[in-house]
């Protein structure tokens, strides 16, 4: 036993004096994406239609990862024509699963860059960037008595992780769901089923024949409408109405919304870079990698290989855009949108200004 351990030490330290001066557990980065936890990264494990301009991606997160709340969602970066782009996905799956997997679903936006890619090009293998699970729309610890789910369009994913993670714990629930028809309804067979079963009340409204949900509308549907803890999913002005009309009845603390998040940046040659905790500010060229002018201003930064490899001057990003130096790769982060991608600060120089955590 000692013998084969000595042997397999010798044959490890010859690796090293090879691989110098990375070392070999930088290559197992390469060939095992998801062993390094300083880097999250998910790779796709399925991808399932739901309607015809929404997906599910079954992801499997890498070490590092920590499992979401029923509600919260996930920054997700995805490389489309050479640049990151990070969106922010609801967890649509059960909290906790066994396989340590959770799906997220996608649903086609308007002018979107990252779910129109998602959409044609996810495939089972795939690897994607993640950031932590994060977001307090969530049900509380103790369980109201009455729920109530307003949602529309994509809005339903995030409602879905709940119903699928607290449903049992749950026992008066409506769903109140806004699609445009009956076969755009996300997770519809599902609901219906959960309907038939008598586990939630649904009220599907299919706005290509009904028209728009109106809030002075929902009690006629709901009439001990403000009896209930509601959580509302959708876009803005629906939002903004169910506010406005929770407001007017002055129960406002009753009403949890999640709002859709986007983000635009366009890369530039070069900028200023912040180091929030430090309070340094440098202005760096758009060839000089942020770690070099870091140091040269006198930033204490950590790293190692300085080639891209081991990771250990990954720095979080704030706000702002960089480039990667060696294949252009852009990465961009939205305060706005809590996108605070991990840089690589030996190969990422500034493409804009920059505020990292640091
Ligand atoms: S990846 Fe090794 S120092 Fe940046």
């Amino acid at each position: 036993m000692a013998v084969t351990q000595k042997l397999r030490d010798g044959a490890w330290r010859v690796v090293e004096l090879i691989t110098t001066p990375v070392v070999p557990a930088d290559y197992l980065d390469v060939i095992a994406p998801l062993r390094n936890p300083t880097v999250l990264r998910a790779r796709v494990d399925a991808v399932r239609s739901e309607t015809a301009k929404a997906v599910t991606l079954v992801l499997r997160p890498g070490r590092g990862w920590q499992p979401h709340k029923p509600g919260q969602y996930v920054r997700v970066g995805v490389d489309v024509d050479g640049v990151r782009l990070w969106r922010a996905y609801s967890v649509s799956s059960a909290t906790g699963r066994a396989d340590g997997r959770f799906t997220i679903t996608v649903n086609a936006v308007e002018n979107g860059v990252v779910s129109s890619y998602l959409l044609n090009n996810a495939r089972k293998g795939m690897l994607v960037h993640l950031d932590l699970p994060d977001g307090d729309f969530q049900l509380p610890e103790k369980r109201p008595a009455k729920t109530l789910f307003v949602t529309a369009g994509s809005g339903i994913t995030p409602v879905m992780g709940m119903l699928r993670s607290a449903l049992h714990e749950l026992s008066d629930v409506v769903v109140v769901h806004s699609a445009r028809t009956a076969e755009a309804v996300v997770f519809g067979a599902e609901l219906r089923e959960l309907a038939a079963q008598g586990r939630i009340r649904l009220i599907e409204r299919h706005t290509g024949t009904d028209g728009r949900l109106k809030p002075a509308g929902l009690a006629d549907l709901v009439p001990d409408l403000f009896e209930r803890e509601t959580w509302a999913c959708g876009p803005g002005d629906l939002l903004d109405d169910l506010q406005e009309h929770w407001a007017d009845a002055g129960a406002t603390e009753r009403l949890h919304v999640e709002r859709f998040r986007t983000v635009v940046l366009v890369a530039g040659d070069g900028g200023t870079v912040t180091f929030e905790k430090s309070g340094l500010v440098v202005e760096s060229a758009g060839g000089t990698s942020i770690l070099d002018a870091g140091e040269a201003a006198g930033q204490l930064m950590k790293s190692g290989c300085r080639m891209g490899i081991c990771y250990k001057c990954v720095l979080p990003m704030r706000e702002g855009i960089v480039r990667d130096l060696r294949d252009g790769t852009i990465t961009t982060a939205s305060e706005v949108d809590g996108d605070k991608p991990l840089i690589q600060t030996c190969i990422s120089a500034a493409a804009g200004p920059c505020r990292l955590d640091a």
